[in-house]
């Protein structure tokens, strides 16, 4: 066996370089030997599949700091040079040049449709649009006042009560039909939600329109009088739920494909990454900067908020800032920025107060010494609520969105993840620090 390296290596450049192993040692230089495993691109990982049965030791990696908790190829994230790919497609060039529907059938088949493959994976989520009518009773059981992200964790799961023919993951033609299942309805279901919170009744989907603009149909017709959906909102839409679809392994996708791992239908697996996806640190974080930039409500103050910000006493953050993967701003919001122009300009509100408090407090978050060190910028979250209060949407219906348009990442990483054949139950482990044995002792005496 080798003698381990004396000395700790800072950063290891493992490019190139063949054979690559690393070693955990014992004082007694007794050493086991774990192999790299290559990434296409961005780090490789040392495997330790092997190290508990060899040393009796787990690793330990609370929030998955330097963990890959699985292989897959769908999407890519530089974080350091702010790079984000989905099948190798820059998010740029998609949020430009494609469409949802087509970003969807990406994710989930590896390449971009042809004209024919497009036509029938459009039609076969169009056929889909419309839920069980029974479902409309599920929502009339919630309070009015409910969160929709509330109700889209029920409604979402409750599906699987609905659509038995799909609930099978080991068949290929029910995964497949679960997939269109659960792409076309969660617009329906989102809108479904919103429509129910304000008492109007629900508008059902109408298949000659885009998915987008089928979506906004459904938030703001009203059966007394007809809805014209605005094709530049429609498009901006389209282009947010694109943004939106997939992001790797973050903290909702690894929730549905944990989830998924014990054979749970994906229905079920979707509602729990829903729930996962509502929390402020991950999707909530939407509706969370809305609230901050209503709360700083003028420019003058937001010297005052950073520096509480900075404080950390009040346990504020400044929502919509920092990224666990991205250190360098975020591609998403890069898009997004220059799309709140555009968007405003065209609903005429471009002299948007909290556009211009937003706009501010990046500048100054962006030059000031405690965020540039940490390397916090703009996230996804950080414009795409601006955008959303100026189309009419409500506050509450931002993580609803964001839940929409990543159900495509969702089934998609749950389908790379069934299909593959090495795929297991998701089991962590962990480090105990409680009790050793000790007696029980009756109630009487304690
Ligand atoms: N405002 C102020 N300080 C922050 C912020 C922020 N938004 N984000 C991180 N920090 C600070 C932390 O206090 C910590 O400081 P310290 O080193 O002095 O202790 C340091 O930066 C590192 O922060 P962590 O919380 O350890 O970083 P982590 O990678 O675990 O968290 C997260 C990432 C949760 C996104 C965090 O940046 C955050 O809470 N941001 C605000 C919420 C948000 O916008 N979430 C959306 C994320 S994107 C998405 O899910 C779509």
């Amino acid at each position: 066996m080798p003698k381990p390296a004396e000395k700790t290596v800072e950063k290891l450049d493992l490019k190139g370089k063949k054979n690559i192993k690393m070693m955990v040692c014992d004082e007694e230089d007794k050493c086991v030997v774990m192999p790299v495993i290559r990434a296409s691109e961005g780090p490789d990982v040392l495997d330790v599949t092997k190290l508990y049965g060899d040393t009796g030791v787990f690793t330990y990696d609370p929030g998955f700091m330097s963990t890959a908790s699985c292989e897959s190829k769908i999407t890519y994230i530089d974080g350091d040079k702010g790079i984000l790919r989905h099948r190798g497609y820059d998010i740029q060039d998609l949020a430009k040049k494609s469409d949802y529907l087509e970003v969807s059938y990406l994710l989930l088949n590896g390449e971009l449709p042809d004209k024919k493959q497009k036509a029938d994976f459009v039609n076969n989520v169009t056929r889909h649009t419309m839920v069980h009518e029974q479902l409309s009773f599920l929502y009339r059981g919630f309070p009015r006042r409910s969160h929709p992200m509330a109700i889209m964790c029920g409604a979402a799961a409750s599906l699987s009560a609905f659509y038995h023919d799909g609930l099978d993951s080991r068949d290929p033609a029910s995964r497949e039909l679960s997939i269109h299942r659960m792409i076309a309805k969660m617009p329906t279901l989102s809108a479904m939600a919103y429509k129910y919170s304000i008492g109007q009744p629900f508008v059902y989907p109408r298949n000659d329109l885009s998915f987008a603009a089928n979506f906004l149909h459904m938030m703001f017709a009203v059966p007394a009088e007809e809805y014209k959906v605005s094709p530049t909102l429609a498009k901006a839409m389209d282009m947010i739920f694109i943004l939106h679809a997939d992001h790797e392994q973050n903290a909702s996708t690894s929730t549905v494909r944990l989830a998924a791992s014990s054979g749970a239908n994906p229905f079920a697996c979707i509602g729990a990454g829903i729930a996962s996806l509502w929390g402020a640190a991950h999707g909530g974080a939407n509706e969370a900067v809305l609230k901050m930039l209503q709360e700083i409500g003028d420019v003058k103050n937001i010297p005052d908020f950073i520096s509480r910000v900075k404080d950390k006493s009040a346990g504020d953050r400044l929502m919509g800032f920092g990224h666990r993967v991205y250190k360098n701003y975020d591609p998403r919001a890069a898009v997004l920025k220059s799309a709140c122009d555009d968007v405003l300009a065209e609903l005429g509100a471009e002299n948007d107060p909290l556009l211009k408090i937003a706009k501010e407090l990046e500048r100054i978050a962006l030059q000031d010494e405690y965020f540039v060190q940490r390397k916090l910028f703009p996230n996804v979250d950080f414009y795409s609520g601006i955008i959303y209060k100026a189309m009419g949407i409500p506050t509450q219906m931002y993580t609803v969105l964001f839940a929409l348009a990543r159900t495509a990442g969702w089934v998609a990483q749950w389908k790379e993840m069934i299909e593959d054949p090495t795929s297991k139950i998701g089991r962590p482990r962990q480090l105990y620090t409680g009790y050793t044995q000790r007696d029980f002792v009756p109630i009487e005496t304690r």
